[in-house]
């Protein structure tokens, strides 16, 4: 048996399905696009429609929860990965997996949270507790192994900063040479140091993350480079999984709301999959509707969405303090419309402001994030203002990245000078109730006592 093959089932074999033409394939090119209409690839699992029904060689849903939930208890590699544990639901791999323990990640109460929105409780699945600190190490161990096991020693991403990371990673634990283009000046000291760290071959291009994309697209028709970024179905099929464990740690009760931020729209797709299969499999008896935040200022999935209901979508010059989400062109935005229109989902936007907020608000809770991950509880007030979301339903807010991913974004905020010269800056001063800038002080006792009751006074 290979490693990462079922305990008790045969393994079930994917293939690739392009989603315009529909046309099937076993590979793909290095490029990941349908050479016939030059659109993405889907995984799908042939074998998993039986004349029985939907299923997994034979297995009842019940079957499937209790293999996975025994795994809990087992020391086996693959076994100890919060991604890899659920492979009934992957693509069948022949070597051993490059796992870092991704996944696992935590659900959190968000109580302060859901009073701000309006909301009478809320929770949060933080896959910034990942090893690299983001939620894209559950779809790098599964892009990163096919990788090696297609015998790739070069693998490439463009990023905004979180993708390069996790890239970086797991080529060094793969025993492969990674090359990461990222936009000069625009993504956070945090995340740029992280691939440094983990050996990448780093190149900051004089171009935003749409810009690298394109550089990219062209080196990999020239090189053999194995592309990491999402339109890798691979990564999808990894990243899906943080959906099946949020339904595992809640006990297979659907929530009402799913919120994902939106970037190049990838992980809307992986959780939208997700949540699919699982009703197909009977894991789920509903459907929770997940809905897709972006920035003001990089939002063209928005645009698309609510102008011509996803028909098409127009590039635009993207720009956000949220840098991770700074993406004009994404790429996933017909994956993702599907996704929307299969859970009943919606799309908002919201300001810098907003963003800040709520950033602010979700560290108050105890828990933090990066600026891109706050879009979800920014985007929540909106829906529940809305009527959306009514205040007694269940909401799982997806926090994308860790709060030391961007820590210049946090000290700005604090010391009050983060919209500092910005069109923003007269709106900006609503939001001091939420700074607490370090105070420097004389090294006296005296000093931090009366600190300490202006403090125990005003808040
Ligand atoms: N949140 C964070 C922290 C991200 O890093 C990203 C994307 C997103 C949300 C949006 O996810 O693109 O799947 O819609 N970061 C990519 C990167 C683009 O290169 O790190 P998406």
């Amino acid at each position: 048996m290979s490693p990462t093959s079922p305990d008790t089932a045969t393994e079930s074999s994917s293939r690739l399905r392009c989603i315009n033409c529909g046309s099937v394939r076993d590979r793909a090119g290095q490029d990941f696009r349908c050479p016939s209409c030059g659109d993405l690839f889907e995984i799908f699992y042939p074998g998993w429609h039986t004349p029985q029904g939907v299923q997994i060689a034979g297995m009842r849903a019940e079957d499937l929860k209790q293999l996975w939930r025994d795994r809990k208890t087992s020391q086996a590699t693959a076994d100890l990965s919060g991604v890899w544990r659920f492979r009934e639901l992957l693509p069948a791999l022949k070597s051993e997996p490059i796992t870092l323990r991704e996944g696992n990640t935590p659900l959190y109460e968000l109580p302060r949270c859901a009073h701000a929105a309006g909301m009478q409780s809320l929770q949060a699945k933080h896959q910034g507790m990942n090893p690299t600190a983001s939620f894209k190490d559950t779809g790098m161990t599964t892009a990163a192994s096919f990788a090696r096991q297609e015998g790739f020693h070069w693998v490439a991403c463009a990023s905004t900063g979180n993708t390069s990371a996790s890239m970086a990673a797991y080529a060094a634990r793969g025993g492969m040479r990674s090359l990461v283009l990222i936009p000069e000046g625009k993504i956070s000291w945090g995340k740029l140091s992280q691939s440094l760290d983990y050996g990448a071959v780093t190149c900051q291009l004089r171009t935003d993350f749409d810009g690298c994309v394109r550089v990219l697209n062209e080196l990999v028709k020239r090189r053999k480079i194995y592309l990491l970024n999402s339109v890798n179905p691979y990564r999808l099929e990894g990243q899906k999984t943080a959906a099946v464990e949020l339904l595992e740690q809640l006990s297979w009760q659907a929530p009402d709301h799913i919120i994902v931020p939106g970037g190049n729209l990838g992980n809307s797709s992986a959780l939208g999959k997700a949540l699919v299969e699982m009703k197909d499999l009977g894991l789920i008896s509903r459907m929770p509707k997940l809905s897709v935040i972006q920035a003001e200022g990089a939002n063209p999935f928005y645009r698309s969405m609510r102008e011509h209901g996803g028909a098409h979508l127009t590039p635009m010059q993207a720009d956000t303090l949220a840098t991770a989400i700074r993406i004009g062109n994404p790429a996933s935005w017909k994956k993702a419309q599907k996704v929307l229109k299969a859970t009943g989902g919606e799309v908002e936007q919201v300001s810098e402001i907003e963003i800040a907020l709520a950033k602010a608000e979700i560290g108050a809770d105890g828990v933090g994030c990066e600026p891109a991950s706050a879009v979800t509880l920014a985007g929540l007030k909106k829906l529940v203002k809305g009527g959306f979301v009514k205040a007694n339903e269940s909401v799982v807010l997806i926090l994308t990245g860790h709060v030391l991913k961007d820590p210049e974004f946090t000290l700005k905020f604090h010391r009050g000078d983060l919209f500092a010269g910005t069109a923003d800056e007269e709106h900006a001063a609503m939001l001091v109730g939420q700074q607490r800038a370090p105070v420097v002080l004389d090294a006296s006792v005296d000093a931090v006592i009366q600190t300490l009751e202006r403090f125990d006074s005003h808040v």
